[in-house]
């Protein structure tokens, strides 16, 4: 097989993006956080001192002349902006809180999804994970699914997910903050959150995250 593309969308805390990793290890393909590149840029956007609710221009103009690349070299990658190393700012609640009116903006999103279609070509062996990938970025994927857990669950997830960074989490805000950010995700016109008709829906509310990645990493066997 030349090409194995397998996408992994779903709301905030659904736990993509670590299932996205661990599954792209256990198939030998590599992994690309989608999430992180929105993030990646509001948090270069902000350390420019660039308000993203007030500056869409500043965010459009610094997407547009501002390269992106991912050191896959470091596990887990590390994330460049321009000179910028992000990887450690992009999980903070300022840059968290920023980010769905970044990937709001549809001029944004065209130059992100351009550098996923390219690194996609580049690395035709991949687990991407996101909001758009299958039904906007590769809607020719080999494998789509839509990952999903109730509110409560995902802010839970979060919170320890924060905590294991060494970062103070308050559940009941971060689950606000979840609602809300899913509500952005799913009003927006350009590449909003959906589950396209061709995913496989995996509700992983009652499931931990090995049962997930064995759930998922069988399935894509089976394409194989
Ligand atoms: O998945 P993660 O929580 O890291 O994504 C952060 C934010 O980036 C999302 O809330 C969403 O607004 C945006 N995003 C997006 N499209 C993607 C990936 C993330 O709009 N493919």
């Amino acid at each position: 097989m030349d090409q194995l593309i397998v996408t992994l969308d779903g709301p905030a805390g659904s736990g993509k993006s670590s299932v996205a990793r661990f599954l792209a290890k256990r198939l030998g393909l590599e992994f690309l956080d989608t999430g992180a590149m929105y993030r990646g840029l509001t948090a270069k956007a902000l350390h420019r001192g660039i308000n993203p609710a007030t500056e869409s221009h500043a965010v459009i103009e610094l997407a547009r002349n501002t390269p992106m690349r991912f050191d896959w070299n470091e596990d887990p990658p590390r994330l460049y902006v321009g000179k910028l190393d992000v990887t450690d700012r992009i999980r903070d609640r300022d840059v968290t809180g920023s980010t769905s009116e970044v990937a709001c903006l549809a001029a944004v999103r065209q130059v992100l999804v351009e550098t996923q279609r390219r690194i996609g070509k580049e690395h035709p062996k991949l687990v991407t994970e996101g909001r758009d990938q299958g039904s906007v970025v590769f809607p020719q994927a080999n494998v789509k699914f839509f990952l999903d857990a109730t509110p409560t669950i995902r802010a839970k997830r979060r919170v320890l997910q924060l905590q294991e960074a060494g970062k103070r989490a308050d559940l009941e805000q971060i689950r606000r903050d979840i609602i809300e950010r899913d509500r952005r995700d799913s009003t927006r016109k350009e590449g909003p959150l959906i589950c396209p008709d061709d995913a496989i829906r995996v509700d992983t509310s009652g499931m931990n995250r090995e049962q997930v990645i064995s759930h998922l990493e069988n399935l894509v066997r089976e394409k194989m």
